[in-house]
């Protein structure tokens, strides 16, 4: 019978654990072969906190060491400064001596259903392969390469070949269309662009090379693109340009076996990542070599508890920070066994996950709370006809999670057995910063609970001033971490507003946050125009921006509603042209409309039409009022407005679909 496990009796029922306000302690079997036991480190961590990186530094390999481990010019960071060193080599080339030459370094399943694992030394040889095909496409150091494939084991011999040869890869998530895959080319002229004819969706195809066709008749930079066949389609379907396209295969056809790994300097740009920001264009995050690889490795180690025997699972797509840093980068830093799944969780049944934990013997899972809440919602006898008792931890990132989901997670999924870490962090931070240390950490559900050793965050007010216990404000962050972009790809002046100006010299976040007595962070989330919408981030002024391009609108404002599942749901207000005529049909054009230029998971969850947005006397749109709205809250004062009118038709609007 199980009994006891970690917080109590696992039968106890959830609103008791719920009501209880219960905090969980790490369970005794697995604090004894924590990586991490002592909570001095916290305190060794803050005496030093260079000490502390530079410690963590020289677990790994560099071709020539630091003279300094920090140089500080705020808004402005170098880490391990004159280091010499290079990412790929330290995921690969570092672990070939040793045991782990024959470790799997990644096991693959499909959609359809192949599974394929790679060995470090056959990883590595695939690394160097693709690293000499970049090199005779004409791929130098500094070049970037857009990367936009499925999640196939090649996605991440591309990024890991780009950081051998030292060119900076722009992955774009495959969710995206050819009108986003444009942008984040041309913003980052590329020089070549690495993709498959499509990837498998639920049985369905998605067809990549369509959209990247689409995309570069607008991209003159890409001189190269390399075609990874994932075998959706025959390759005597897929129109290729002579000259410009070749099949992976024939890429590497005649590469040399050997590819010494480029010497980077700890400074030098390793990738840039787009992600969405509070206008309409996309922000090109910059992530360096040194910092980011010390970062990401100790993170690894110790909030994930990896150990050599583990098969570790971090379900995100490789198109988002997620998949960079616990996907691809940290695991095999560590020479750990990283899982990566295709397809969807409900392909061909609502258990493939756990059908993938059992056959695989995962140890670890690391996911979202979406993905949880979904589970949730499908029912625990999904899980229940699997075998999960290989798993030992259990990790949550991306939005808030609600301590119901947390509870479920950690009784359906984990068997009351598992510590559960959610995790805080940003594109930006590029490392996980705000997390439990599974060995030492009380946890909370619902809070990310402590700053990661040598991390320091803050809640403050409007002036900077951190406020009291329980009381809401801004998070931020007051030390600069080695992981943290540096820049703005092209926007250094973006990267200073965004970031450092509201409170100068502190990191601000764009997340609202409290801290309880115990000094335990709670977030609450985005603050700012951006939405996170299933983990999603997701700008609200760029989903505007595609809206008013379609004929029939006049206007667009677009927010956040709370969403049972999705955690977040994009609703947009839309007034149309004098001409047009509101309807049902109109509203599903709309939503396609965005759905086909940016993504389906930017798909409005509505679009509700409106004579006219409100709006203050000075012209102003009310996004908080139809945040208000679209809520169903109460409305508080609107005298300010032009027209009180449009709010009553508005209401009325939404009382309608709530009621219908
Ligand atoms: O609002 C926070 C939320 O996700 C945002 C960062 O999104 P992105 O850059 O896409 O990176 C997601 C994966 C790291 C944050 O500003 N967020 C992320 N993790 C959490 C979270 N909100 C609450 N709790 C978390 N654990």
């Amino acid at each position: 019978m199980e009994r006891e496990k970690m917080g109590g009796p696992v039968e106890a029922p959830l609103e008791a654990i719920l009501e209880e306000e219960r905090v969980f302690p790490p369970p005794p079997q697995f604090r004894e072969q924590a990586n991490v036991r002592d909570p001095q480190v916290y305190q060794e961590a803050e005496r030093d906190p260079e000490g502390f990186w530079e410690r963590w530094a020289r677990e790994l390999t560099w071709f020539q060491p630091w003279e300094k481990v920090l140089e500080w010019d705020p808004p402005w960071a170098k880490w391990f400064v004159g280091g010499k060193t290079n990412l790929a080599y330290n995921c690969l080339d570092r672990h070939l001596m040793g045991p782990r030459r024959n470790k799997a370094a990644i096991i693959w399943e499909g959609e359809p259903g192949e599974v394929r694992i790679l060995t470090y030394w056959e990883l590595y040889r695939q690394v160097c392969r693709f690293a000499n095909a970049l090199k005779a496409l004409g791929v130098r150091k500094g070049d970037r390469v857009t990367i936009y494939m499925p999640m196939v084991p090649e996605a991440a011999v591309a990024m890991l070949a780009c950081a051998r040869i030292g060119a900076v890869h722009s992955v774009v998530f495959a969710g995206f269309t050819a009108d986003a895959l444009r942008d984040r080319i041309q913003d980052a002229q590329a020089k070549v662009l690495v993709t498959a004819e499509g990837l498998w969706r639920r049985g369905n195809i998605l067809p990549l090379k369509e959209y990247a066709d689409q995309a570069l008749e607008a991209c003159p930079t890409v001189e190269k693109v390399v075609v990874f066949h994932r075998g959706c389609k025959e390759k005597e379907q897929v129109p290729m340009r002579r000259g410009r396209d070749i099949w992976w295969d024939e890429a590497i056809a005649s590469a040399a076996l050997q590819c010494p790994p480029e010497e980077m300097d700890a400074e030098d740009m390793l990738y840039i990542l787009y992600t969405s920001g509070t206008t309409g264009k996309p922000k090109g995050v910059v992530h360096t070599t040194g910092g980011y690889m010390v970062g990401i490795y100790a993170t690894t180690q110790w909030v994930f508890d990896i150990k050599e025997g583990d098969t570790y699972w971090c379900t995100a797509d490789i198109g988002w920070v997620t998949g960079h840093s616990y996907v691809i980068y940290g695991p095999l830093l560590c020479g750990a066994t990283t899982l990566m799944y295709e397809g969807a969780p409900d392909w061909p049944q609502r258990d493939r996950w756990w059908s993938i934990i059992e056959r695989h013997g995962v140890t670890i899972l690391y996911t979202a709370p979406t993905a949880i809440r979904t589970f949730m919602r499908w029912g625990e006898e999904w899980p229940g006809r699997h075998d999960l008792s290989s798993l030992r931890l259990l990790g949550t990132v991306g939005e808030p999670i609600n301590p119901e989901a947390w509870v479920w997670y950690w009784r359906h999924i984990g068997g009351g057995r598992c510590p559960v870490v959610d995790t805080w962090w940003q594109t930006e931070t590029g490392m996980i910063m705000i997390t439990p240390l599974p060995g030492i950490t009380h946890c909370k559900p619902g809070s990310a609970t402590l700053p990661f050793p040598g991390v320091r965050a803050e809640v403050v007010d409007e002036r900077g001033q951190p406020v009291p216990p329980g009381a809401g404000g801004y998070l931020v962050l007051t030390r600069p971490w080695p992981a943290m972009l540096r820049v703005l790809y092209g926007d250094p002046e973006r990267y200073k507003v965004q970031y450092w100006s509201r409170f100068p010299g502190v990191y601000f976040t764009g997340d609202g946050a409290r801290r309880d007595q115990d000094g335990y962070f709670w977030i609450v989330g985005r603050i700012d125009d951006v939405v996170n919408v299933s983990g999603h981030r997701i700008g609200t002024m760029e989903v505007e921006s595609i809206l008013v391009e379609h004929p029939a609108v006049a206007e667009a404002a677009v927010v956040g509603r709370s969403h049972e599942v999705k955690g977040q749901a994009l609703w947009a207000f839309v007034t149309l042209r004098d001409d047009v005529v509101a309807g049902p049909s109109l509203e599903e054009e709309l939503r396609e409309h965005v759905s086909k230029r940016i993504g389906a998971f930017a798909r409005p969850d509505r679009v509700i039409f409106t004579p006219e947005l409100p709006k203050t006397r000075s012209g102003k749109i009310m996004r908080r009022l139809l945040r208000d709205i679209a809520e169903g809250r109460a409305l508080g004062d609107v005298t300010t407005l032009q027209d009180p009118e449009v709010v009553r038709s508005l209401k009325e609007q939404y009382e309608h679909i709530e009621g219908g």
